[in-house]
């Protein structure tokens, strides 16, 4: 594995809570692993007046309080902190950002590093399109002289629908090269997701079975214990299914979905995932209710104590529509899936934290045993995501004893036990391969407007019947009755 090119990251946003649960955290890692440059510096740019040291020490405690229990030593963090600055700067503000030109010019000069920097916005998304133009009327989105690069990283969401993320695609690749764009979803960095390609490329086992003629259907979800936080704001303009379908459970589809690329770089990756989402069905105004459900969740009293309903959360409306459940069926028409649905869904305030891809095969045509194995089929595949990180194949067994009687039994492997416990956090593997200009794992621009373009006639139609389709659990539990209804089998499988 080769290290980075020397560089700047310049994080906009830096006080902020994503910086401070993890982006710091992954870069202190990858300084404790020897994978940072040489020459790097992380310069932290927000509104809040810090002095270098004041910012260090603060980081200094975040780190401590992720990566505690872990085997660093005082010295780890002492060094990885020489390497980190900070700039008090207000980024809504043209003039401040010569400011931010003269600090960047000194740290290169300083440290010697090329002219190479990475932007990070761990900002508002408000925020999304003023940063790059100030960054281009101030010169900063060029190289100062003729070598040297810049690139820099978005966070989700990226845009609110298909018009403003085209919007937003158009007005950054003015600014940038698409090359230089890295739109991360963070989901992606997840170790156990990269593994879906590798366990279906890299394995000639599966590759013949993965299409309509063995497999019945597919279940990719991502079910969370936790409720809106404090993020009540964004969550309003969001919901589940912009928060986490249009971007996180669509990207899982299309690695499980995906032909063979050509070859394992960046473009022939992403162009496989784009024709997956060219090729899911859109559905019309009257398909939407037959194929998606949307459930708020209500206050319930959950392992002893009382979680409020959605509408009581900070920040939220007391009538609020908006859904924090969705379950839907896809179709993806195209030569290898027809006829296969795929079942997506994810929550908040559900039952247990789940994310996982569940493959079901069909059952064999003729029963020559009674059995136990659910819906008839023994076989399914499942690939733990989180917090289970791992891979289970299910199939048949004859019950010792007379007569067939056939269970079901599982053959299960955990990540744990490879390579020394050790699962890096997305976002250190996303840092990584930013600095070494690796977009294999980010979205590109257009698989970002196919996807939309599945996700917008939803969020019309909910705008339109509003109430009416809403359907409210009780925190706590398994979503929605009606998902039950959509997923029907493949729940029970899953959920209980
Ligand atoms: C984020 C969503 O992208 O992903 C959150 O905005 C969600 O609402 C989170 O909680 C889930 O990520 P993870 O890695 O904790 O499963």
């Amino acid at each position: 594995m080769k290290n980075p090119e020397n560089q700047l990251l310049v994080i906009f946003g830096a006080s902020g809570d994503l910086t401070r649960r993890k982006l710091i955290p992954s870069l202190f890692e990858l300084c404790a692993r020897g994978l940072l440059p040489d020459k790097f510096v992380v310069l932290g740019a927000s509104r809040t007046a810090y002095t270098d040291d004041e910012y260090r020490q603060m980081q200094r405690k975040s780190i401590l309080a992720i990566e505690k229990g872990k085997p660093y030593s005082a010295r780890q963090v002492d060094d990885f902190l020489h390497r980190v600055q900070y700039i008090t700067f207000d980024s809504t503000r043209s003039e401040e950002y010569g400011k931010l030109k003269d600090r960047i010019r000194k740290i290169e000069k300083d440290e010697g590093i090329p002219d190479r920097v990475i932007y990070y916005l761990s900002t508002p998304p408000l925020m999304y399109e003023l940063i790059p133009r100030y960054l281009e009327e101030n010169g900063l989105n060029k190289p100062f002289g003729r070598s040297g690069w810049r690139r820099i990283i978005i966070e989700k969401p990226f845009g609110t629908d298909l018009h403003s993320a085209r919007e937003l695609n158009r007005y950054l690749c003015s600014v940038f090269d698409e090359k230089g764009i890295y739109r991360i979803d963070h989901f992606l960095g997840k170790e156990t997701v990269q593994n879906v390609l590798v366990l279906r490329f890299s394995n000639g086992i599966f590759e013949p079975l993965w299409n309509r003629n063995y497999i019945d259907s597919v279940v990719i979800s991502a079910a969370e214990t936790l409720g809106v936080e404090n993020r009540g704001k964004y969550y309003e303009g969001a919901g589940a299914l912009r928060d986490m379908i249009q971007n996180h459970l669509m990207q899982l589809t299309a690695f499980v979905a995906m032909e063979a690329p050509a070859t394992f770089d960046p473009e022939s990756i992403r162009d496989e995932i784009v024709k997956v989402f060219r090729a899911v069905r859109p559905y019309q105004a009257e398909e939407i209710d037959k194929n998606i459900v949307r459930g708020q969740y209500t206050g319930h009293t959950v392992k002893g104590k009382p979680v409020p309903g959605y509408r009581k959360e900070k920040d939220v409306s007391p009538d609020s529509t908006v859904e924090t459940y969705v379950a839907m069926r896809l179709h993806i028409d195209n030569w290898r899936w027809g006829g296969v649905p795929f079942y997506l869904y994810t929550g908040k305030q559900l039952a247990r934290k789940q994310s996982e891809i569940v493959i079901n095969f069909k059952a064999t045509p003729i029963h020559l045993f009674s059995g136990q194995c659910p819906g008839g089929s023994c076989n399914q595949l499942t690939l733990g995501i989180s917090p289970d990180e791992s891979i289970s194949l299910k199939f048949g067994l004859k019950l010792p004893g007379a007569g067939f009687v056939v269970k079901q039994v599982s053959m299960d492997f955990r990540y744990d036990s490879l390579s020394d416990n050790y699962l890096p956090d997305a976002y250190e593997r996303l840092l990584l391969d930013a600095m070494l200009g690796d977009s294999t794992l980010y979205a590109r621009s257009d698989a970002l407007e196919v996807s939309w373009s599945v996700i917008d006639p939803i969020v019309q139609h909910w705008k339109s019947e509003l109430e009416h389709n809403l359907h409210f659990y009780p925190a706590g539990t398994s979503g929605p009755q009606a998902a039950q209804a959509l997923l029907g089998m493949r729940y029970d499988c899953i959920c209980h």
